[in-house]
């Protein structure tokens, strides 16, 4: 049974030209819009649908607000969708439409779906890289781009009530695997189908700066390399779009780089690039909290000093506890 990656993003918003203007700056391609509805396709095939919140098509949920109100899970085949179906029906109510798709929701209450997926491989051809001794461009100089436009989505992300609980049930229900575990933060999680260092991130939704009650948190969208992620995010900043307080940088968990942007359709749109992929070799590892987030950044906030703990292991559900340590720096 696989799950292959995102299909479709369903938002809630509150001001459907506005959140259009500002996907349209952030490079998505509109594959039909109207005065209810905007739709953009990425190459992959996948969708980002925006509509008014209060959209009798928009599910209603205990996450509160607007952002990301229903994530359609892409399947592989039709067998292996009505496979995972008769497992969620096991516990879930479930709710077909004409479409194809199966809706259902979370442990948590989370509007969620199921839907035959033809996810196209997209090809980056990011520029070779140069240094010292390693020139694998020589005579060539970079490509010239004015405008960042994402072809994937990568991940999704929500702060829950119980990142566990949550994380299990989409481990035992729909076979996600974990990819890491940031201690009193959450867990990342990829479809067994998918080779994404994560789809999904689970946040504590009492973590602070968080609100405290189940929410939508943000989205990271695929670009090439960190000339694409930045000229993107120059180009949202001249169009009139606040990159937020993190801005950009490089986490540590995932090795990603990453450009934050402040989105009125909720929460953060990110641009991601040169992220860590992954298949079922992967063993899965633990992480202090500070240490995993990030390598480096921008815009250097203050709890990212020098002094931070080097702790991180592969993760004790996945070795035996004696081997926990063998490359680790943990105390
Ligand atoms: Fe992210």
């Amino acid at each position: 049974m696989a799950i292959i990656g995102i299909e479709t993003l369903l938002f809630g918003v509150e001001d459907l030209s506005l959140c259009t203007r500002f996907f349209d700056d952030f490079g998505l391609v509109q594959k039909s819009a109207g005065n209810d509805h905007t739709h953009y396709r990425l190459d992959e095939g996948s969708n980002v649908i925006l509509r008014y919140l209060d959209d009798p098509l928009v599910p209603k949920s205990p996450y509160i607000g607007k952002g990301v109100k229903e994530v359609i899970w892409g399947v592989d085949t039709a067998e292996n969708l009505e496979a995972l179906v008769a497992r969620v029906s096991q516990t879930q109510e479930v709710r077909r439409t004409e479409d194809g798709t199966v809706h259902f929701a979370t442990c948590s209450g989370l509007p969620i779906g199921l839907k035959v997926f033809n996810r196209k491989k997209v090809t980056y051809a990011p520029d070779p890289l140069n240094a010292p001794g390693h020139v694998n461009r020589l005579n060539t100089p970079r490509k010239w781009k004015t405008r960042a436009k994402p072809k994937t989505i990568t991940h999704t992300v929500f702060a829950v009530p119980d990142p566990r609980a949550e994380y299990e049930w989409y481990r035992d229900v729909l076979d996600f695997r974990m990819s890491e575990e940031q201690l009193g933060m959450g867990f990342y999680l990829r479809a067994d189908g998918a080779n994404e260092h994560h789809n999904l991130f689970l946040i504590n939704m009492k973590f602070p700066a968080l609100p405290g009650y189940p929410v939508y948190h943000h989205t990271n969208f695929g670009v090439e390399d960190i000339d694409e992620l930045m000229i993107g995010t120059n180009y949202m900043t001249r169009r009139g779009w606040n990159t937020g307080p993190l801005g950009s940088g490089r986490h540590r968990i995932a090795s990603a780089l990453f450009s934050y942007l402040e989105c009125p359709a909720g929460g953060e749109a990110e641009y991601g690039a040169d992220s860590d992929y992954i298949d079922d070799n992967w063993i899965p590892r633990e992480w202090n909290q500070v240490f995993g987030t990030y390598s480096w950044m921008h815009k250097i906030p203050a709890f990212l000093g020098t002094s931070q703990k080097w702790e991180f292991r592969l993760h004790p559900e996945f070795v035996p506890k004696d081997d926990t340590k063998a490359d680790a720096g943990w105390d």
